[in-house]
């Protein structure tokens, strides 16, 4: 077997797990899940998702994939067993199925980089505006939204995506990969602080500052099972955990890093992006008269679109933005096809090439429908997010918590230091708390699952076939 490659530099792993983490989880999924569970009440039961159960999770991928040196796959069978080869299989499950949808919401955030290219953010609403003079509730944002997210822009726009993140990864390109989170990240964060300043201005700033920030615990006694699944998958979902993305990662890491440190440093960003799209999209929601919980997977387009039109510079932000976005959304998706495809590779014996066109491929055709109707969009990323993530999260709690305790706490220690007491609460805090809030979580989240089957895709199902 020929040596295994490791990260060429010291911040490599870093950039590349923040690259992964950072893309449309933060961007467009935080705000509208946040909008669908009340504002604040969700923040906070997310943020403390994040924390109580992110932190140790993201270690014991960390671990897992370190320790072993593999594939998810291969890392679950040699670190649990053969049966776990299983679990590592739906890892693979997952990425499909992620990457299948994700495909088509960044390509609208190529054709919304488009616009920007051909004329101002305020010039394409006005286009809109008859078709939305129909009704009263209506937005021209809202109705270029509709036009756009399905059809053949988006199928289009879909197929370009696929094909680009096919190609980075057929190519096996990381360098290029280091350079554009190193210029992604800070461009994201700056133009979110100031489009954050800008909508801070906004009539009815306040208003919305206090609908995200500041938690109605009433609403969170009486919602809370709805809140919590929801929570846990956006938690694991923007963080890439639960289905084997930092196993990968952390598969090529030297032993001298601090893993602990990492995390932190990951989540930490990740975190603070998500964070600072809430100061921005609810400011412009509530000030233009919308319900932040009705928005659903159109709210960031609606809400930046009316920004850049306002602004005098809006058409070169819109362009910034955009753009920037689908760079981060492109380094998630490589995450993605990467786990599947190193798969391939290294149990199958493939060539990469083969290996990320054959399954990018697969992944692609799986995303189709979601360009013909959104109801696709719910089928797919309700299945990822509320349950297969989750239940993978949980599967490797349990594997690291009680197969192999002692296994991951030494190899934590590794680039640290020894861990002592701190060890024990780590395992412990695995053990049993949080494997019962992702036992609850996954129970919730699958309730939740099987309701949107027989209700809203069965009336889809009836009303269209
Ligand atoms: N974390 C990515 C985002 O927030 O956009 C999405 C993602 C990447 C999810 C990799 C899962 C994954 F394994």
């Amino acid at each position: 077997m020929t040596q295994r490659e490791t990260w060429a530099t010291r911040t490599g792993f870093i950039l590349a797990a923040v690259g992964s983490a950072v893309g449309l989880g933060n961007v467009w999924r935080f705000p509208f899940v946040t909008g669908e569970g009340g504002g604040a009440a969700f923040l906070l039961v997310y943020l403390l998702f994040v924390a109580m159960v992110g932190f140790p999770a993201i270690l014991a991928e960390f671990v897992v994939g370190r320790k072993t040196k593999r594939n998810p796959v291969g890392a679950l069978r040699e670190y649990g067993g053969s049966a776990w080869k299983y679990v590592g299989g739906v890892f693979i499950v997952t990425g499909f199925v992620i990457l299948s949808y994700y495909s088509v919401v960044a390509g609208w955030f190529v054709r919304y980089f488009l616009l920007g290219l051909t004329d101002s953010y305020a010039g394409h609403l006005a286009a809109y505006e008859e078709a939305a003079a129909g009704s009263e509730e209506v937005t021209e944002s809202m109705v270029m939204f509709d036009t756009l997210a399905t059809g053949l822009d988006s199928f289009l726009f879909h197929t370009l995506f696929m094909a680009l993140t096919v190609g980075i990864v057929a190519l096996g390109i990381r360098r290029g990969i280091e350079l554009a989170v190193k210029v992604m990240v800070p461009a994201i964060i700056i133009l979110l602080v100031g489009l954050a300043a800008w909508a801070a201005t906004l009539p009815d700033a306040g208003a919305a500052y206090a609908y995200y920030l500041n938690p109605d615990f009433g609403v969170l006694a009486s919602e809370w099972a709805s809140i919590l699944p929801a929570a846990a998958g956006q938690a694991f979902f923007t963080l890439s955990l639960g289905m084997g993305v930092m196993i990968t990662y952390a598969s090529y890491l030297g032993e001298d890093r601090n893993l602990a440190e990492d995390g932190t440093i990951i989540i930490g960003f990740d975190t603070a992006i998500a964070f600072i799209v809430g100061l921005v999209v609810f400011p412009i929601i509530i000030s233009g008269g919308a319900d932040p919980g009705q928005e659903t997977v159109g709210a960031i387009f609606f809400s930046l679109t009316e920004a850049f039109a306002e602004l005098g510079v809006g058409r070169w932000l819109g362009l910034l933005f955009f753009g920037t976005v689908a760079i981060a959304a492109l380094s998630s998706a490589i995450s993605i096809l990467e786990v599947v495809t190193s798969y391939v590779i290294d149990e199958k014996g493939l060539e990469r090439w083969q290996a990320a066109l054959g399954m990018g491929g697969v992944i692609y055709l799986l995303g189709v429908p979601v360009t013909y109707d959104l109801i696709f969009l719910d089928l797919l990323d309700g299945f990822a997010d509320g349950v297969l993530l989750v239940f993978g999260a949980l599967v490797l709690m349990v594997l690291v918590g009680w197969i192999a305790p002692q296994v991951a706490v030494d190899e934590l220690q590794k680039g640290i230091a020894p861990l002592g007491s701190l060890g024990d609460v780590w395992i412990w805090a695995i053990r049993v708390p949080l494997i019962v809030v992702l036992l609850v979580a996954l129970y919730l989240g699958l309730v939740d699952y099987v309701e949107f089957l027989t209700g809203d895709f069965a009336g889809w199902v009836a009303a269209t076939l």
